[in-house]
């Protein structure tokens, strides 16, 4: 039976499997185990350049931790006996490697930087693939969006029919937010990618470190700075979660728009069916469970982001073990939003847009009764608000199935003659027709087919500069590995 080698020198007494199970975090440090090689070897190598351990000591730490990486932690080191997998890989190194060498790994660091290290290391790469699943929702997006410019649809405010668009602007809306969503990871990332390692417990250590050398070692863009933070924050992460549930909102907004619009009283999209499921006592259902699941996904993503963000507001500076609870629920998060992404993707590029329906639909509920009210401003120079009363009020004349207005209920009395202004009805259907509404609305973003091709080149150059960045940043943090693999082989040849 393998010991705890934390636990040796302090502490009396056996631990129950209830105990041990409770403080143990080696579920989640599942999670940064391959992380914490790395962590590992950075140091042993910043040990032996400041001179620290000597260079024998160094060789043998070196291929046994390598043996690690290349063959796999072995399962014995994920034993809750261990407290965490920090624990669990040393006492596994200290018994390959001898105490004399073995021993001589952890020398000038705590587990509180070495942790904070390894959840960095793997949130760093979390984030990239979730900007990488956000690019290519946008270029679906982007995509059905390029073929429907001049599909028409009703637009809704309060989901009642308002005035009309195209399918290509309102996916155009969804693309913007997520455009956002990615811009606030990018932001996220730069905070992500700074390494706390040095700290130690929280206030450094007395040997020569070089917190610089390490931090290049693993690839990381500077240090945060302060050795007492550098341990206690989790604010990289709670950025992270809250950037994600953001994200989130705006999926589950989406999906919500795809569960309306694929009833059968709106008909506008039918899903693939590999993303339905059918009922087990109603033959004829299909019904849109894909899209419900990651409704409900974004609830647990705030779920853990509050569960994150409540288990910080009330400690002391600087490491308090409750820190260990947080770090599942970033793990979480991060599954939950990667998955819903990854499929969402896939779900929109192989919806089915129905354009009949939405052209059926886009000039109901007097939809284009604001392009009248402004007709009557812009050629027959009354005020907006009695233009707007006039209209409104012929409105509750009409009946709701109405699509076009006569003009004699435009009439209000001889003050405002709008027949003798010379407004015909042949005017009239002009103006209330959903294609010429559209094309006025060509203002930079607005819904005319000349705006929303516009848009699509802007929007499509920058998601290239968008998807470069996250390939740049992903090789450069493969790189930074394949590096310290080579240094350390090279040191044990
Ligand atoms: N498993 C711990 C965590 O996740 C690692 C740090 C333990 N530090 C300590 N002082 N007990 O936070």
């Amino acid at each position: 039976m393998r010991t705890d080698v934390v636990r040796l020198g302090r502490l009396a007494g056996e631990r129950s499997g209830d105990m041990m199970q409770f403080l143990s975090s080696m579920e989640a440090d599942r999670q940064i185990a391959d992380a914490d090689i790395l962590v590992d070897i950075a140091h042993v190598l910043m040990l032996d350049k400041q001179k620290i351990n000597d260079r024998r000591v160094t060789r043998q730490i070196l291929s046994a931790l390598l043996v690690l990486y290349e063959s796999g932690i072995p399962d014995e080191a994920f034993d809750t006996r261990f407290e965490d997998v920090h624990a669990g890989i040393e006492s596994l190194l200290i018994e390959s490697a001898g105490p004399d060498i073995g021993g001589r790994m952890h020398m000038g660091r705590s587990r509180n930087d070495e942790v904070a290290t390894c959840i960095r290391i793997k949130l760093r790469e979390e984030l990239l693939k979730q900007m990488a699943a956000l690019v290519t929702v946008r270029q679906v997006l982007l995509a059905i969006a390029a073929k429907h410019t001049t599909s028409v649809m009703p637009g809704f405010t309060h989901l009642q029919h308002a005035q009309p668009t195209t399918l290509a602007h309102h996916l155009l809306a969804y693309e913007q937010a997520f455009s956002r969503d990615f811009d606030r990871l990018k932001d996220a990332y730069c905070r992500v990618n700074l390494s706390p390692l040095g700290a130690a417990a929280f206030a450094s250590t007395g040997y020569p470190i070089s917190r610089e050398y390490t931090a290049s070692l693993l690839g990381f863009d500077g240090l945060v700075e302060n050795t007492m933070d550098a341990v206690a924050t989790r604010d990289f992460a709670l950025e992270t979660l809250a950037d994600l549930t953001i994200m989130m909102a705006n999926t589950s907004r989406l999906c919500e728009e795809l569960i309306i619009w694929s009833t059968s009283f709106v008909k506008f999209v039918t899903l693939d069916d590999a993303f339905c499921s059918t009922s087990s006592i109603m033959p004829q259902k299909k019904n849109p469970d894909t899209a419900e699941i990651m409704r409900a996904k974004s609830a647990s993503v705030f779920g853990a982001f509050a569960g994150a963000l409540m288990t910080v507001k009330g400690l002391p500076m600087s490491y308090n073990r409750d820190l260990q609870e947080l770090t599942p629920n970033i793990w979480r998060g991060i599954h939950d939003a990667k998955v819903s992404l990854r499929l969402l993707a896939d779900m929109l590029a192989s919806a089915e847009f129905d354009t009949g329906r939405m052209k059926e639909e886009a000039g109901k509920g007097f939809s284009t009764a604001t392009e009248l009210a402004d007709t009557l401003v812009r050629s027959y120079g009354l005020p907006f608000r009695t233009a707007h009363n006039i209209v409104g009020r012929a409105v509750m004349k009409g009946s709701l199935s109405l699509t076009t207005l006569e003009a004699a209920a435009l009439e209000v009395g001889p003050k405002i003659s709008l027949k003798k202004k010379g407004l015909t009805q042949k005017k009239i259907d002009e103006v209330l027709d959903v294609g010429y509404s559209l094309g006025l609305r060509k203002a930079p973003g607005g819904p005319a087919p000349s705006a929303t091709k516009r848009a699509i080149t802007g929007r499509t150059k920058q998601l290239e500069t968008d998807s470069d960045l996250t390939d740049k940043r992903l090789a450069q943090i493969a790189k930074s590995r394949e590096k310290l693999i080579t240094n350390a082989r090279r040191m044990v040849a």
